[in-house]
Formats: structure tokens, C-alpha cells, sequence
């Protein structure tokens, strides 16, 4: 059936690959935009709704006009930000703005909200991936420990209303055109520069996500499913020592130098280093087995290599 769907965020790289995915459903898309500016004019959507999810009556306003079934949060605050910044800008908006919406999408009387959360923010414990019902480390170190526990306050304005079934989609590490990991995006930089490094007595595991899988498992969870969280990752979580030579190779950067691990603290930012040697992956069971759902990129080797026109399909 057509639905009435506002996206929150549609400028964005998963935003931008969602609207075309609702279009061809039939469903009804009102892009809500900072800036109407921002959008590509050719972008596939019915109506364009102007507002910052920071403020609460503009945005009640145009959540008002659109009338939507279902609201879908592709936000965030990480953009072309460096690190802190972007966890700042992103804190604030999984803080404030994500309550703000929840607040505008109940006064409409939508059925459903979908949010974008990450699988990063578990708390790492034992050689395992890990699944929804591990915590999230709210008290992390830094503004690290800032940004998950605004993300577990966004979870937490998502799933407990009463009014609104609330899905929150844990992404992994999002990488597809347009990312941190295309060409001239920030990881290709740091890659290229060797400033990425491996390290020796430290083995972090990062869980990867399309942002093509990003997209489909919103579609996934329009409608159906139950309101909960949700991993949405591909089938291979991977060691810093294994992804980051092979991506460093398949991107044309030299090989990645070796340190220490004190040789990494000294040199690196702590979430760099938290990152490379010790970060847990997550698994995709719930979706796989609840939804059916599967990705369209199960591993990060074959989405790297079509990022860097090496994928001959
Ligand atoms: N998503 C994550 O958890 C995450 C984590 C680490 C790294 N990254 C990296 O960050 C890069 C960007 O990916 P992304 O999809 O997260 O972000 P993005 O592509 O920058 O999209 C963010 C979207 O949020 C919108 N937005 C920001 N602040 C807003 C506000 N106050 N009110 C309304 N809309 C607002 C932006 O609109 P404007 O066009 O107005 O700015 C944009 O549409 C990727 O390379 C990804 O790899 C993402």
C-alpha cells in the first residue's frame, strides 16, 4: 500500500539513496531539508519540507503539512566534520533533534519512526560479534562516551513512546559512494597519507554497511517487523589487519605502516586507536532471521573492490 513518508536527512548519503528506492515503491516522499538549496533538483521526491530537526516548532509545522505514515531519521552530524566535531554536531542531534522529531511525528498520529544508530557504540567485551541485546557503552572515555550515551538517549525517545512503533537501524561502518571511504573521502585520505596504521598487539574488528544495505533495510522495516533495534551489517565482521591492507591495495595507497600498541597512543587519537584494536562487530542474525532480510553486498571485500571499479561483478 502507498504510504505518506517524510525522510529527515534525504540531502544525506543514505537519504539520497532512499528516496529513489520509496519512489519506485509508489510511496509518497516529502525530502525534510535544512536548506531546499541543498537538494538535487532532480531528486525523485513530491514535496519538499523545510526545517532543522533543532527546531521543534518549525519542524511540527512541516510534519503537520506533510502528514506522513512513517518518518525516517538519516541525520547526522558527521558530514565533511573532522572526528569531534562531527560527534559533537551528531550528539547534539541525537539528543535533541531525534526527541524533537518523535515528539512532531506522534502529534501527526504517524504509525512508525525509523532511526539511524550504529553498531560502533557497543561495548566491546570478549572475541565475539556482538548482537542487539549487548549494551552500548555509555560510559566510554571522551567524547566518545558523549556520543553513545546521545545515541542511547535517541534509542530511547525511539523506542519508549507509546504513540509510535520505533525502529532503530544500527549501521555499521558505512562505506559507498560518497562516504568517509570513496575516493577523496576522509578514511581514502588517511589511507593514502599512511595514516592509517596497523597495530600489532591490538586486533579491533569493524562490521561494514553498503550504504545501498542501509537503505534497503529501511525499506525492509517500512512497514513490517517488529518496532525493536536492529543490526544492519554485512556477513563479515574484520580485523583491522585484514581490511585495512586490503582496502589500502584495492584504493592504489602504499601499504599500511606497523606500530605498537604504545607506539599507536602515542601517535594516534584515542577512538583511532579504540577503533584499530579493540572495537567489536556486530551480527546481522536478527534482521537475516526476523526479516528475511539479506544484504546486497555480504561482504566488504566485493564492496571495496566495486567502490574502486574492481568488482567485475
Ligand atoms: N552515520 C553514521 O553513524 C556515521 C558514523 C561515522 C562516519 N560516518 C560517515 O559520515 C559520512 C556522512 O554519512 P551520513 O549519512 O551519516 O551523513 P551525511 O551524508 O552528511 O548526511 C547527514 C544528513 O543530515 C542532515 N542534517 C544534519 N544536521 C541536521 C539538522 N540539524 N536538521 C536536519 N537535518 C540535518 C544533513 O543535511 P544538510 O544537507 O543540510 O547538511 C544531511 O542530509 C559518511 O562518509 C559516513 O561514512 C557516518
Amino acid at each position: 500500500m502507498p504510504l505518506r513518508v517524510v525522510v529527515a536527512g534525504a540531502t544525506g548519503v543514505v537519504g539520497r539513496t532512499l528516496l529513489p528506492l520509496l519512489r519506485e515503491r509508489g510511496h509518497h516522499v516529502t525530502a525534510l531539508v535544512r536548506h531546499a538549496g541543498r537538494l538535487d533538483g532532480t531528486a525523485p521526491v513530491d514535496d519538499v519540507a523545510v526545517a532543522d530537526l533543532l527546531d521543534p516548532a518549525g519542524l511540527s509545522r512541516e510534519l503537520r503539512r506533510a502528514a506522513p505514515d512513517v518518518v525516517i531519521d538519516q541525520t547526522s552530524g558527521f558530514g565533511k566534520a573532522d572526528q569531534d566535531e562531527g560527534l559533537r554536531r551528531t550528539a547534539q542531534l541525537r539528543e535533541r533533534g531525534a526527541k524533537h522529531l518523535v515528539d512532531a511525528a506522534v502529534e501527526v498520529g504517524a504509525r512508525r519512526i525509523i532511526g539511524q544508530s550504529m553498531t560502533a557504540a557497543y561495548r566491546p567485551h570478549g572475541h565475539d560479534v556482538l548482537d542487539e541485546e549487548s549494551p552500548l557503552w555509555t560510559d566510554a572515555p571522551g567524547c566518545w562516551g558523549s556520543a553513545v550515551r546521545a545515541l542511547a538517549a535517541m534509542e530511547e525517545a525511539l523506542l519508549t513512546c507509546p504513540d509510535i512503533e520505533g525502529v532503530a537501524l544500527r549501521y555499521g561502518a558505512l562505506y559507498g559512494p560518497n562516504t568517509h571511504y570513496a575516493p577523496g573521502g576522509a578514511i581514502h585520505e588517511r589511507v593514502c597519507g599512511s595514516e592509517l596504521p596497523l597495530v600489532y598487539d591490538g586486533v579491533g574488528l569493524t562490521s561494514f554497511t553498503h550504504v545501498d544495505d542501509a537503505a534497503g533495510a529501511v525499506l525492509e522495516m517500512l512497514t513490517n517487523g517488529e518496532p525493536g533495534t536492529y543490526n544492519v551489517v554485512d556477513n563479515e565482521p574484520a580485523e583491522s589487519t585484514e581490511w585495512l591492507p586490503a582496502y589500502a591495495r584495492m584504493a592504489g595507497g602504499p601499504a599500511p605502516v606497523s606500530l605498537t600498541l604504545d607506539q599507536a597512543k602515542a601517535q594516534l587519537d584515542w577512538l583511532t586507536v579504540h577503533q584499530l584494536t579493540e572495537q567489536r562487530g556486530a551480527t546481522n542474525f536478527r534482521l537475516r532471521e526476523t526479516m528475511g532480510w539479506r544484504p546486497t553486498w555480504p561482504s566488504w571485500r566485493e564492496g571495496f573492490a566495486n567502490l574502486f571499479g574492481l568488482w567485475a561483478g
